[in-house]
């Protein structure tokens, strides 16, 4: 069976049908799902009844799993996460800034999957901005003071014990594990070539970038800040809306994501894998 893709319309994304997850795949399907995910960088596959081996399995089609710092995995599972809220949960939303997962390691993961088991009936939209697009249609002058630069990555403004989801953090029911080891830093160009199909666009973002190599923070924070606001204009997104029993996989190398809210009052679980870079 021939798999059917269907592009969003939006700046990018593709709904992919004639497929089913629940088996394994034939190595002519996992070419054509690699190629498509190359051209559309976020792919829904919506009537999935999978399970978490089916998850696994499909996740180590296309790289192996990523390693996954400042949370614990689910039970019984060494590669698969719990992305949770409570229908009563009062803690900030998790993930709500526009990121690339796990951008601060030095080799991030190319890829982010994600199972919906329970979705509410509206709200909690992710949305993906494609930088591909951001960069081409960037200003001169924005990327002009971007070419050439070494963006300077950290998970200690979410992940450190003093960060946003360290000790300060209270009454949230994701398993997140603050620690010491998210001051780290890691460099990565701004501007770099994918490493697929080296396209240029813009890596990561102000966030997990906490400043610029060789920029005073006087000079790097206000440039960032300028960077961050084009990287999530309207032009570039893809606004995804969930169902249960959905598969989600997007490419970090080439897309921004966050989180939205708007579902008080009901819970919202999925589970989620990442992509090793290869
Ligand atoms: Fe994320």
């Amino acid at each position: 069976m021939a798999i059917m893709v269907t592009p969003s319309g939006q700046a990018c994304g593709a709904s992919v049908t004639g497929v089913n997850l629940s088996a394994p795949l034939s190595d002519t399907e996992i070419q054509e799902i690699r190629s498509t995910w190359l051209t559309h960088h976020v792919l829904s596959f919506p009537e999935q009844k999978m399970s978490d081996d089916d998850l696994e399995r499909f996740t180590t089609y296309f790289g192996g799993f990523g390693h996954d710092p400042f949370f614990d995995p689910i039970e019984g599972r060494k590669n698969i996460a719990a992305i949770r809220r409570q229908a009563d949960e009062k803690s900030p939303l998790f993930a709500e800034n526009w990121h690339s997962d796990w951008s601060f390691q030095a080799s991030p993961p190319a890829g982010t999957c994600l199972r919906s088991i329970i979705i509410p009936p509206s709200g909690g939209d992710t949305l993906f901005s494609n930088q591909h697009l951001a960069l081409e249609k960037m200003p001169p002058a924005l990327r002009e003071k971007l070419e050439n630069k070494i963006a300077v990555h950290s998970a200690q403004l979410a992940y450190a014990p003093d960060g946003a989801y360290g000790a300060k953090d209270e009454g949230r029911s994701m398993d997140i594990r603050p620690d010491e080891s998210a001051r780290k830093t890691q460099l990565h160009p701004i501007i770099r070539p994918h490493p697929e199909t080296g396209q240029l666009g813009l890596f990561s973002c102000m966030g997990y970038i906490i400043g610029i190599e060789d920029l005073p923070q006087s000079d790097a924070l206000p440039l960032l800040t300028e960077l961050y606001a084009w990287q999530g204009r309207e032009e570039f997104i893809y606004r995804h809306q969930w169902q249960a029993d959905m598969l989600v996989m997007w490419d970090n190398r080439s897309v921004l994501h966050c989180a939205t809210g708007g579902y008080e009052g009901y819970d919202r679980l999925l589970h989620r894998t990442t992509i090793a870079a290869h």
